[in-house]
């Protein structure tokens, strides 16, 4: 079953380019129109649509983050993203005005099944982005856009989470499709860029071969921290879980713009830092400050591991380690750029002698609470 690979995280991994265009058929078109016939809530009730909150856990909580940026910019709605554990045990906002969107591989997860039947109760309408057909979060909610990624069988989220990223991205341009914003032309391009984006995919994934002897030269380290700004922040937290659940390490995902309000006191002398790069075109602001807290870092010691756009040459003389990954939109960059954390994970857990696919305390689907 694991087509001659050694994990199924293995397989999962080489089979994000397949997953991410799956997902994409049949909804884009070579005009930049997206078609979302599933997704059965009428363009009537969309347009009235004020708030936009995110509900889920995990590695499909980080999606639900990079949603934020996504829907906000490209729709305007205010949008919150909540981890379905805490947003159960509050007393929400919520009227027939908020579209609750439901992030879940699995659709099984109690936390996030909890979450929606809250928001339901208060009148608002649930969308579930789900890869589980005829589960129970989908049956339960008034709409759902599936994941085409295929089963997932190791613990740890690989495709499903591309995948998550991909719906979450149909959703923020299909809401502005539907509600005509200012950014329509973008939104356009956006639609044509997603067209390419699994072949994207597919060339970081032949470049990785660096990314895991670096991984398996640090499988001696006891903690790797990561960094990014904007979309690129919850990409650092996602390295991060990965890293904490199949290598057993302490790792922590930062905003870089937090450095200096306190983990920049963690840095010591040759201790790992991930910084995810943002695209040097497009927002140069956000790009410029993340160099300058690589050169932060490493002027007290870092050893840094730089995930950045092909042609970004002002990394060049602060990288410790290079990862280079294809040039994106700034929005859609976590496709590329979650990528080799991935792998670094994987390889990591493997050189330490850890079961990759069944990582301990953990199980695939969380049905309780
Ligand atoms: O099935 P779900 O997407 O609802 O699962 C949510 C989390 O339990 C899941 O993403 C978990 O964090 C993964 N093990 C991460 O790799």
């Amino acid at each position: 079953e694991k087509a001659g690979y050694a994990s199924f995280m293995l397989k999962e991994i080489a089979e994000q380019p397949k997953a991410v265009a799956d997902t994409l058929l049949g909804r884009i078109d070579g005009s930049g129109t997206l078609s979302l016939d599933e997704v059965r809530i009428p363009a009537a009730v969309l347009r009235e649509v004020d708030k936009v909150v995110v509900v889920a856990c995990g590695t499909a909580f980080h999606a639900g983050l990079i949603a934020k940026y996504a829907i906000e910019h490209w729709t305007r709605i205010p949008c919150e993203v909540e981890l379905a554990s805490e947003f159960r045990y509050r007393d929400p906002i919520l009227d027939q005005r908020t579209l609750v969107v439901a992030i879940s591989q699995s659709g099984e997860t109690m936390d996030t099944l909890m979450a929606l039947r809250h928001a339901r109760e208060q009148g608002a309408r649930v969308l579930a982005i789900c890869n589980t057909n005829g589960s129970t979060i989908p049956r339960e909610s008034d709409a759902v856009l599936y994941t085409h990624a295929g089963p997932e069988v190791a613990v740890a989220s690989t495709k499903a989470f591309l995948t998550q990223l991909v719906a979450c991205y149909l959703v923020a341009l299909y809401l502005g499709q539907v509600r005509g914003t200012k950014y329509g032309d973008e939104i356009r391009d956006v639609v044509r860029d997603l067209s390419g984006i699994s072949g994207a995919v597919e060339r970081v994934l032949t470049t990785m071969d660096p990314v895991r002897e670096l991984a398996r030269s640090l499988a001696h380290k006891n903690t790797v921290l990561f960094l990014g700004r904007h979309v690129g922040h919850p990409v650092a937290l996602e390295g991060a879980l990965k890293l904490k659940e199949l290598a057993y390490m302490h790792a922590e995902g930062f905003a870089a713009g937090e450095l200096k309000h306190g983990p920049i006191a963690l840095i010591e002398d040759d201790l790992p830092v991930v910084v995810v790069v943002p695209s040097p075109r497009g927002r140069s602001v956000l790009h410029d400050k993340i160099v300058s807290n690589i050169q932060e870092i490493r002027a007290r010691g870092a050893r840094t591991i730089v995930i950045a756009e092909e042609g970004d040459e002002a990394v060049v003389p602060y990288a410790d380690h290079l990862v280079r990954v294809p040039a994106t939109p700034t929005l859609l960059q976590p496709l590329v750029a979650t990528v080799p954390l991935q792998v670094f994970a994987c390889e990591l857990a493997t050189a330490r002698g850890n079961e990759v696919d069944q990582p301990r305390n953990l199980a695939k689907s969380v049905t309780v609470e």
